[in-house]
């Protein structure tokens, strides 16, 4: 077998065979296939793509370069939640509580942010003690112990996708949908999850800018998952605006222990609940009511917990950022639209996010919206306010500001976009 006649075959619009696709896995995860030579092979399979049984095969390959973990000893059913990634998702952190609270084990292996889209640890890092590196045994004990974990995915965990998507990060190869389907899945599968729901998001601030690519990319996972025996749902949401009213790590935090106190915006929480109810369907348990674990503090308990037994301290004052700018808005009128993907970049100039995967970022820059789509302004009124420990990046970050909302005249009608744009299971 030779790398260059698997990257010609993809090159040409052919079809991998198992071998090839075994084989090139295997030989780039030992480091005899170059970088150079793996990129080659994921720009050929952005551009001419890769049929079922390839990505089925692709999937499995990367399985197979690590480890598998197993949750049989727990007493509970396991489920978690995958999203692929958006402006102000916080939704993990009171996600994965709520649902340990109702009943289910949530393992919850997740990452770090890298462009304009939030890491769930790099939030959670900005609870002071907070460690998201856990061993093993570990990571088992606090699932055992308080029915959630959020932590740092070991490197054991195929070590195939660790190293392609770092490589795909650089080389302008993320966006490919069988390369996404088989990254996220590989780690799913891996993990050893018995059900998983995805949150495939769909808009400006997500990979997926469209409806019918966020379907075909909810669909092809879903069989991935299906084919490997865990439960997989999929629901496609609205990422055209961001999700609640901030994005960066602390202040994510501070809004996401509002919902778990029975507060907090309303798509937020709206949000949880419905992938709550998936979670729990997907993991067979019928008799539990998200919201009322919302209200009755019960999330909360878990959240408390969890925080506390990886080292972070829940009643902690959370870090803030030195310097504020306020943004006001211009006319008044109905804000009637507000983009995520410019919020995104500018909390990411803010320092909420990194360019290289070794950058630290600040705990409390971000950005906090003080209006969303449908809300009717004031000429004047605050409309943003940008958070940075660095005064020097705000005019960085107010470029990206630049046409990210429209006005309409006051009393313009304006129906918002659903929150759940479909489901496919
Ligand atoms: N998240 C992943 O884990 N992999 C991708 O390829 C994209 C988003």
């Amino acid at each position: 077998m030779d790398v260059i006649s698997v990257i010609r075959t993809k090159r040409d619009k052919g079809e991998l065979s198992p071998e090839q696709i075994d084989w090139v896995i295997d030989a780039y995860t030992r480091g005899v296939v170059a970088d150079e030579q793996m990129s080659a092979l994921a720009m050929a399979i952005l551009l001419n793509g890769m049929n079922r049984a390839e990505i089925a095969r692709w999937t499995a390959a990367m399985i197979a370069s690590g480890e598998r973990m197993n949750f049989d000893a727990l007493s509970r059913p396991t489920s978690d939640k995958h999203s692929t990634g958006g402006v102000g998702d916080k939704i993990t952190l009171p996600l994965a509580p709520l649902v340990a609270a109702c009943g289910a084990a949530v393992p919850q292996l997740s990452g770090r942010g890298l462009g304009h889209t939030g890491g769930t640890l790099d939030k959670l890092e900005s609870i002071p003690g907070w460690r998201a590196l856990l061993s093993n045994e570990e990571m088992l004990h606090v699932l055992d112990t308080t029915g959630a974990v959020i932590c740092a995915a070991g490197d054991g965990l195929a070590p195939a996708d660790k190293k392609l998507y770092a490589l795909r990060d650089v080389t302008g190869t993320v966006e490919a949908i069988p390369l996404i389907a088989s990254s996220i899945m590989s780690k799913k599968i891996a993990e050893g999850t018995g059900s998983l729901v995805l949150d495939v998001k769909v808009g400006t601030g997500a990979f997926m800018k469209t409806i019918e690519d966020a379907r075909e990319l909810a669909s092809t996972m879903v069989q991935l998952g299906t084919d490997s025996g865990v439960k997989t749902v999929a629901l496609l949401t609205d990422m055209s605006t961001p999700l609640g009213l901030t994005a960066g790590n602390a202040l994510e935090v501070r809004e996401s222990v509002e919902v778990l106190a029975g507060g907090g915006p309303q798509d937020v929480v709206d949000l949880t609940i419905a992938l709550a109810r998936e979670m729990l369907a997907a993991a067979g348990i019928k008799d539990a009511d998200p919201a009322k674990a919302l209200a009755d503090g019960s999330a909360m308990d878990v959240w408390r917990r969890m925080i506390a037994a990886q080292g972070g301290d829940p009643d902690a004052t959370l870090p803030v950022a030195r310097e504020q700018h306020v943004v006001t808005a211009p006319s008044t009128g109905v804000l009637t639209r507000l983009d995520a993907y410019d919020i995104g970049i500018a909390a990411w100039r803010l320092g909420a996010g990194r360019a290289r995967k070794e950058d630290p970022v600040q705990a409390g820059a971000g950005v906090e919206l003080h209006a969303k789509p449908g809300d009717t302004v004031t000429a004047g009124q605050p409309l943003l306010t940008l958070h940075t420990d660095t005064p020097e990046k705000f005019d960085y970050a107010l470029k990206s500001l630049n046409g990210s909302w429209d006005i309409a005249a006051p009393g313009t009608g304006f129906t918002a976009n659903p929150i759940v744009l479909d489901r496919i299971a």
